[in-house]
């Protein structure tokens, strides 16, 4: 699975690395979470600009995050109405001070019962479309994650996705995969391992150790979107899928140079695969002139 990254796993992004992949080595994608306010459920054409062209069939489902099992119940039933989306996400894990302070995202680790609540009035404003949960180990260390995990089953989660770094570990370099592993031990519905899978055989290591049906990848996707199938590709082919990126954001909407430069910026901090850019990784992200910066990855791309 590709994991859902605000700011990053925009429509665009996420239909170039779909293409890329069999479903077999691809499963699906999650939107980057949709903010439900505590007073008002999302409405349905910011919903649907947040799927941009993902229409019926396509492999992604849509991320809610908010306090209120209310309104976020009452976004799940226009969800379902879309008629595109085949499976709603809540996230528990978003560590930013912003979702803290409104009670959202990973401050439901703090209390088991209520994030029960949550993923129950969720799932049964559904009747079509599956309800899942994304998690972190814990709030400030991973002693309750069986705790947590059960919450999420008890409410009626039909996929359970860990992220193991607790809240206080925000996005830290070290990761205790065992964590994941007793997630699977505490419940029975499927588990889906997240945290630092940085190569394709990460990929099989991680479910080969602890168990986990589906696995999904963040970061590792984000250097090298061929991270699903393994395939190493040359330099060509990886700025090629860069400018596939940019003409599918250009089909999703407007899209202004400095836009989409600077999306593409936003990729190339993190990109290995080709080893396009390395070397060159400063010059590209100091390119302060967007039409500059596009033209050069065109002739890249076009480059024979
Ligand atoms: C820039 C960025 C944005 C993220 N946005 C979201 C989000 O919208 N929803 C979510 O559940 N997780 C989000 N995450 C967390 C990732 O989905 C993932 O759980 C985390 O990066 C750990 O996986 P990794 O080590 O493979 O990157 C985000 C992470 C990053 C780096």
């Amino acid at each position: 699975m590709l994991a859902p990254m605000e700011g990053v796993t925009d429509p665009a992004f996420r239909e170039v690395v779909l293409e890329l992949h069999r479903p077999e080595e691809l499963g699906g994608a999650f939107t980057e979470f949709v903010v439900v306010s505590r007073n008002f459920p999302v409405p349905e054409h910011v919903l649907r600009r947040r799927l941009g062209t993902t229409g019926p069939g396509t492999p992604v489902g849509l991320q809610l995050m908010g306090p209120n099992p209310e309104t976020m119940a009452e976004t799940a039933r226009r969800v379902e109405a879309l008629g595109v989306v085949p499976v709603l996400d809540i996230n528990f894990g978003c560590p930013a001070k912003g979702a803290l302070k409104s009670c959202a995202g990973s401050a439901a680790l703090r209390d088991p019962r209520a994030m029960e609540e949550m993923v129950r009035r969720v799932a049964e404003a559904v009747s079509s479309i599956p309800v899942t949960a994304k998690i972190r180990a814990g709030f400030d260390d991973a002693d309750h994650v069986e705790e947590l995990a059960k919450a999420v089953e008890q409410g009626g989660a039909a996929m359970l996705t860990i992220h193991c770094r607790t809240r206080a570990e925000k996005y830290q370099e070290e990761v205790y995969w065992e964590r994941i592993a007793r997630a699977v031990g505490a419940v029975r519905i499927p588990v889906c391992g997240n945290g630092s899978i940085k190569t394709h055989a990460d990929l099989e290591r991680m479910r080969r150790e602890t168990g986990c049906r589906y696995a999904m990848v963040g970061r590792g996707a984000l250097a090298d979107p061929w991270i699903f199938s393994g395939e190493r590709v040359d330099r060509r082919r990886a700025f090629r899928f860069l400018w596939r990126y940019v003409e599918a954001m250009r089909e999703n909407g407007p899209g202004q140079p400095r836009g989409l430069a600077s999306r593409v910026k936003q990729l190339l901090r993190y990109w290995t695969a080709g080893d396009a850019v390395a070397g060159t990784r400063t010059t590209w992200l100091r390119e302060a002139d967007p039409d500059r910066f596009l033209a050069r990855l065109h002739a890249e791309a076009s480059a024979g």
